[in-house]
This record gives structure tokens, C-alpha cells and sequence, in this order.
């Protein structure tokens, strides 16, 4: 098997002396859909925002494409090929689709980007390509503010796209959507990232959506992983089963 994308090793971070995240370990390769999962208040998010500098962790090693970059700055881990989604804020709402990934496009190749020069069409082949990768060519010129939910999802994924990213975090991406729509952008980011070799990390609280889409799954309860395997071995497993007692794994 080629190396993974991403490993980390005894990861930990403590709230006020009680352990969030304690002594996690993972790791996700090229055109992997890994999904981590577990209870409210788990440690996800917070497992997260180390793996991407955004927390440094108290104990354990980042380990990006061979190289470490615990502690390192998001922008700097998001230079070495992270993405994330993210919400759009309002102030690119009043900007169209296709400006938003231009921007993303500029902002990838360290280029300015001139909002006083609107007609410098610097990108918008690309930009137009990587919305059709999402199916949202048709909305290119719409302004964002304008979009449906589930349209603003993609873009987003679009968004991240546009730095060519090696590994994708997607923290609970599909929240706030329609249950169907949820699995149509998870099939949509799973087929991407089979195609362009992106390792994709995961949290999702839709049983559905997690079963139906990742190729493994972690649980995570109270900072630790208690399960991990192919979707069939986790539902399988009685500590998961305790976990989630009357919640949705089926
Ligand atoms: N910035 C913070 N300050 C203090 N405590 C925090 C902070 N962030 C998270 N925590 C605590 O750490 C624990 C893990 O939280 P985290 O957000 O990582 O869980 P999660 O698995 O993402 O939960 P959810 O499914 O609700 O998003 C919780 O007890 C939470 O209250
Ligand atoms: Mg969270």
C-alpha cells in the first residue's frame, strides 16, 4: 500500500484539565473516504482543528505528505494541500458563483485579486471547469447570496477544490441540509476524490450518509477511538452499538 496522505499519531488536547481528545491516532490515503464519528461533544471538531494547525496539540505528530507539520499555521498546512470546507461568508454573498472560484483559483496561484477590474477574466476557464466538476455551471453568474443550500455546499466543495487539495477535512459538511441532498454531495465528493486520488476525513452525524459513503470509519467516544474498520466490522461491533444506544447506527 503507498503511504498515507495524512497520519497522526497520539493526538491530545485538554478543555480546563479534562481530556477533549486523548491519544488519537489515524491515518487516510489517496482516494480514501474516512469517516470519524461518535457522540456529541466526542472530540471530533477538536481532532479536526489539529490536524489542520488550527489548535496545537498538547501531545502527538501531524504527519503531511511524510512531512510534519504539527503546530504549523493553517495557512501554512493549507499551502501543503489541505483543504476544508468552509462557510461562505457574506461578504462574497453579493459575488457571483464563478468570482468565488475565480478568487479561490487566484488566491491558489498567490495572484491579487482585483475587484476594480472585474473584466480581467483571469481564471474563468478554470473556474468554470471546476463548477461543472460540481454541477453548478449553470449558476455561474448567479451571486452567491441567491443560491439554495444545498448549491452553496457544492460550491464550497468547489471552493476547496480550487487548491488542488491532497487531503480534504469536511467537519460535518452536509449539516443543515435536505436528507436527500446529503448523499448526492457525498457521492459527489466520494467520486471526486476517487478520481483525482484525494484523501478525504470526515465527521457526519447522518448514519446514512456515513455508512452509505465512507470506505472506514473511526468512532470516537469521550477524546478516544474505541472502534475502527469497514463499514460492515463497525456496525457490527457491540462497543459501537453501546455508544450509540438508540441512536442511528441501524
Ligand atoms: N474551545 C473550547 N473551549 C473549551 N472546551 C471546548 C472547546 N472546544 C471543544 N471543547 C470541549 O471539548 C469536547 C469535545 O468537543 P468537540 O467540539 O471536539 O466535539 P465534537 O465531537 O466535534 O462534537 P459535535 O458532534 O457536537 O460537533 C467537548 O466537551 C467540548 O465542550
Ligand atoms: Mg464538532
Amino acid at each position: 500500500m503507498t503511504a498515507p496522505v495524512l497520519e497522526a499519531e497520539g493526538l491530545r488536547k485538554s478543555w480546563g484539565g479534562v481530556a477533549a481528545v486523548d491519544g488519537v491516532s489515524l491515518s487516510v490515503h489517496a482516494g480514501e473516504m474516512l469517516a470519524l464519528i461518535g457522540p456529541n461533544g466526542a472530540g471530533k471538531s477538536t481532532c479536526f482543528n489539529m490536524l489542520n494547525g488550527q489548535i496545537r496539540p498538547e501531545a502527538g505528530r501531524v504527519i503531511l505528505l511524510g512531512r510534519d507539520v504539527t503546530g504549523q499555521a493553517p495557512r501554512t498546512v493549507w499551502r501543503l494541500g489541505v483543504g476544508r470546507t468552509f462557510q461562505i461568508t457574506a461578504t462574497f454573498g453579493s459575488m457571483t458563483v464563478l468570482d468565488n472560484v475565480r478568487m479561490a483559483l487566484l488566491s491558489h496561484h498567490r495572484r491579487l485579486f482585483s475587484l476594480w477590474r472585474p473584466a480581467a477574466l483571469q481564471y474563468s476557464a478554470e473556474a468554470l471547469a471546476a463548477l461543472a466538476r460540481v454541477g453548478l455551471q449553470e449558476q455561474a453568474d448567479r451571486p452567491c447570496a441567491v443560491l439554495a443550500y444545498g448549491d452553496l455546499k457544492r460550491l464550497e466543495l468547489a471552493i476547496a477544490l480550487a487548491n488542488e487539495p491532497r487531503l480534504l477535512l469536511m467537519d460535518e459538511p452536509t449539516a443543515g441540509m435536505a436528507p436527500a441532498e446529503r448523499a448526492g454531495l457525498m457521492a459527489l465528493t466520494a467520486r471526486i476524490a476517487k478520481q483525482a486520488g484525494i484523501a478525504v476525513l470526515f465527521t457526519e452525524h447522518d448514519m446514512d450518509v456515513v455508512f452509505g459513503h465512507a470506505d472506514r470509519i473511526l468512532v470516537l467516544d469521550r477524546g478516544k477511538l474505541i472502534a475502527g474498520g469497514t463499514p460492515e466490522a463497525v456496525r457490527a461491533d457491540a462497543r459501537v452499538r453501546e455508544v450509540y444506544l438508540g441512536g442511528g447506527v441501524h
